[in-house]
């Protein structure tokens, strides 16, 4: 949106202050309804009014244009939205899994250009941002005029994994007009003749995905996949884990025939796996640190998530289903180690009630953060 530049425009946002999300503190009761690039906010200003028992969020990367949309919201004394004037990448800086439930993607930047595809706000990686705060069955409801991005985006949302719901490529002549709320672009675009192309992509319930042995044949190709992706992942982000070759074809094979690896399977597929080991861990013995109690326990080993299903808790599927497993043998406690670097495994053994207890050193004495769960 080419807009010239407000006069003040920081200090006129910071006039609306009570209207922004600065951090997690300042959110409005969540579950929360987001809409990304809001423009001038014609869109959630109605939206809003039409659900005034619902909190909304409207996100907004330029001040200038976020100063008039909550210069909106102010004047038409609507109470039920709030601003986060960021890119949409950081949104998990101020959401966790499961605090919005429905995502808004109005007639978002098409960037046509060859090599400009990773800033359309429907490029797998703002994907995966979205899936790691919308609750499971929530969706994204994307409009937009231009076909070339719409074909783009069906393709992305089936490739993370999302369920493509009500397509239609004339909204206006379609079923699903019924309540769509016009906003500023598909006003002007639709006066011009362009048909407005939209789509609901829905992130399945957690009810689909199902925790069951790992069968000898995954060995040869999706579960080897898997680890190949963490382990390129990690070499990215300077994470030394797993970068030998570990775990080697003969440690899963060994795992599958001793009846302890899993796969976390959702449509006939296995998106994780991870192993899940009885009786004493010798590297376990050692702590610099302490456990919190002397219990059987199980531990967990080579948790890995399918890269196009990061993002959609699937580590605390796989923890409850363990805790299930533990249960039924009469375990009460789950103990797990992971690399100090490796943060996202540290936030979800974090999330999901793991006390850190220290630090054991594996075989090779690699030293790896010990966490611990009674359940
Ligand atoms: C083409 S306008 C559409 C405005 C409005 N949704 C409508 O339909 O009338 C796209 C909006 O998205 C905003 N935007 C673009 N990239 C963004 C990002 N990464 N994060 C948040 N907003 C973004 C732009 O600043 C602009 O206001």
């Amino acid at each position: 949106m080419r807009m010239r530049k407000k006069r003040n425009g920081v200090g006129r946002l910071e006039a609306a202050g009570d209207l922004i999300v600065k951090d997690r503190a300042s959110l409005p009761p969540t579950p929360v309804t987001i809409e990304i690039g809001c423009g001038k906010g014609g869109f959630i200003c109605e939206a809003a009014k039409r659900e005034p028992d619902k909190q909304f969020v409207a996100v907004e990367i330029c001040l200038d244009v976020a100063v008039l949309a909550a210069e909106r919201v102010e004047r038409e004394g609507i109470n039920n939205v709030h601003f986060i004037v960021a890119d949409a990448k950081t949104l998990p800086d101020y959401f966790d899994k499961g605090d919005v439930d429905r995502i808004y993607l109005n007639f978002s930047d098409p960037w046509p250009n060859s090599g400009q595809h990773k800033r359309r706000l429907t490029y797998r990686s703002f994907l995966t941002v979205y899936k790691s705060i919308l609750k499971d069955g929530g969706s994204v409801i994307f409009k937009t005029d231009n076909e070339k991005l719409f074909d783009f985006s069906l393709e992305e949302f089936t490739f993370c994994g999302f369920e493509l719901r009500g397509v239609t490529r004339d909204l206006h002549g379609s079923e699903y007009n019924e309540g769509n709320i016009m906003t500023e672009y598909e006003r002007n675009f639709s006066s011009r003749g362009f048909k407005i192309n939209r789509v609901e992509a829905v992130l399945p319930e957690s009810a689909g995905f199902t925790l069951r042995l790992a069968s000898a044949d995954e060995l040869d190709g999706p579960v080897p996949a898997m680890f190949d992706d963490a382990r390129a992942y990690m070499k990215k982000n300077g994470i030394d884990q797993w970068q030998d070759g570990y775990p080697t074809p003969e440690i899963l094979r060994e795992d599958v025939e001793k009846g302890r690896a899993y796969v976390l399977e959702t449509s006939g597929k296995p998106v994780a796996y991870a192993v899940l080991c009885f009786g004493e861990e010798p590297t376990y013995r050692e702590i610099s640190g302490s456990w919190p109690d002397d219990l059987p326990y199980a531990a967990i080993h080579r948790i890995v998530v399918a890269k196009e299903h990061k993002g959609m808790d699937l580590a605390r599927k796989m923890f409850n289903g363990f805790e299930t497993v533990c249960r039924g043998k009469g375990i009460n406690e789950i103990r797990c180690d992971t690399h100090a670097d490796n943060r996202s495994m540290r936030r979800a053994l974090e999330k999901n009630g793991f006390t850190e207890c220290g630090t054991i050193r594996l075989e090779n004495g690699a030293p790896r953060v010990a966490y611990c769960k009674h359940i």
